[in-house]
């Protein structure tokens, strides 16, 4: 007998389940756009095995009937050590878009970077409450660049994630061949003087990068986005110690090792690989996120091993929007947080500060 669970039938799949619940509800360009990756996309699929080549190396009798699952950062105490990466276009993958996906950050406590590409107005996503950052695509009209950085410390965010792993746009096979662009009426929601250069024809997401977005940032540009904004600089996209060296003497207040997903450029490393040198190379001295690959709650447990202070979760939050709005995220979100807190407690550890390098071993 097929038991009929109605109440929870929009969202009782588990996170290996999601993906697939969402690519049924999305039309194939939309899934495309966000499942895929540049090139031949080995990155993309390495940044989800290198988690599998860690097992964790479990204690036990250590008292964890009491854990605690949250951590400082940015001068805020997260409830857990995850964040939502920045993704765009969220209207693209549901109807409630941004707003549903700030809702579910707001219901859990849980950080939100929203995107320059978001498809719902940067105040309106706000609307909200969630604890926000702002991740910036610096533009060639450094006026707009400007105003945007302003509004978005008007409306209470209190960081800007930096992006500067895209001075010139990938080269990503599905979209070419999809021909993606923002079905209307979506529009990049936070400047719709642009909106015409972003949409329609092959490549038009590129083209939109490629003749906006300013190729020719330097370190240099960091004193200056510190000093417009006033806000706190993530450096997002970095992938060598070199580059984690030049954020700390330049003033950044923390950096995302991140390859944006495998979606920028193939054949670069996965960010689980990058992760320990970077954290070697930064001696503590500023937070060191992670995105890529993190699929599970035992995927954060192994990042925060490895030397993470936080880790940002970006397709699996796309997918539960997609297969359920506000309450797909929030399942999302609830998941990875159960996740994270039963492996803390079967190896032993009752606090993010009890997790070192201990905890892991490569096989
Ligand atoms: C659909 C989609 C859209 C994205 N849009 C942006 C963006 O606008 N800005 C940005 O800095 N990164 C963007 N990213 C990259 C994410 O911030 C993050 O680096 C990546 O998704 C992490 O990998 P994961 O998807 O394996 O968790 C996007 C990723 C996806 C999947």
């Amino acid at each position: 007998v097929k038991r009929e669970r109605p109440a929870d039938r929009l969202v009782d799949w588990s996170l290996g389940e999601v993906e697939s619940v969402a690519k049924a509800r999305l039309p194939q360009m939309a899934f495309d756009y966000a499942q895929g990756g540049a090139g031949p996309e080995r990155t993309l699929a390495e940044n989800v095995a290198a988690f599998a080549r860690y097992r964790f190396r479990p204690r036990f009798l250590v008292d964890v009937s009491k854990r605690d699952l949250s951590t400082r950062l940015l001068g805020r105490t997260h409830p857990v050590p995850f964040g939502l990466a920045p993704t765009a276009f969220h209207r693209l993958f549901h109807a409630e878009g941004e707003a549903g996906t700030a809702r579910a950050a707001a219901s859990r406590g849980v950080v939100h970077c929203v995107s320059t590409l978001s498809t719902t107005a940067l105040e309106e996503v706000a609307q909200a409450g969630a604890p926000r950052w702002f991740q910036l695509y610096v533009h060639r009209d450094r006026a707009l660049t400007r105003s945007l950085v302003e509004r978005a410390k008007g409306a209470g965010y209190e960081a800007l994630v930096w992006t500067v792993d895209a001075p010139v746009w990938a080269l990503r096979e599905r979209d070419r061949r999809n021909r993606f662009s923002l079905p209307p009426p979506l529009k990049l929601a936070n400047f719709e003087r642009y909106l015409d250069k972003a949409g329609g024809g092959a490549d038009g997401l590129a083209n939109y990068v490629n003749s906006q977005l300013d190729p020719s940032l330097t370190w240099d540009d960091l004193a200056w986005l510190k000093d417009v904004s006033g806000l706190p600089v993530l450096v997002k996209g970095l992938l060598t110690p070199e580059d984690a060296a030049l954020a700390v003497e330049r003033g950044a207040d923390g950096m995302v090792v991140s390859n944006h997903g495998g979606r920028m450029l193939d054949h670069v490393p996965a960010t689980l690989d990058a992760l320990p040198g970077i954290v070697q190379e930064v001696r503590g001295r500023v937070p060191v996120l992670l995105d890529g690959g993190v699929r599970r709650g035992a995927d954060v447990l192994v990042a925060l091993a490895l030397g993470a202070d936080f880790a940002l979760v970006g397709r699996q939050a796309v997918w539960g929007l997609a297969a359920g709005g506000e309450a797909g995220v929030a399942r999302v979100l609830d998941l990875l947080r159960e996740e994270l807190d039963n492996a803390m407690a079967l190896t032993g550890r009752r606090s993010v500060a009890d997790v070192d390098a201990s905890l892991v071993a490569r096989v």
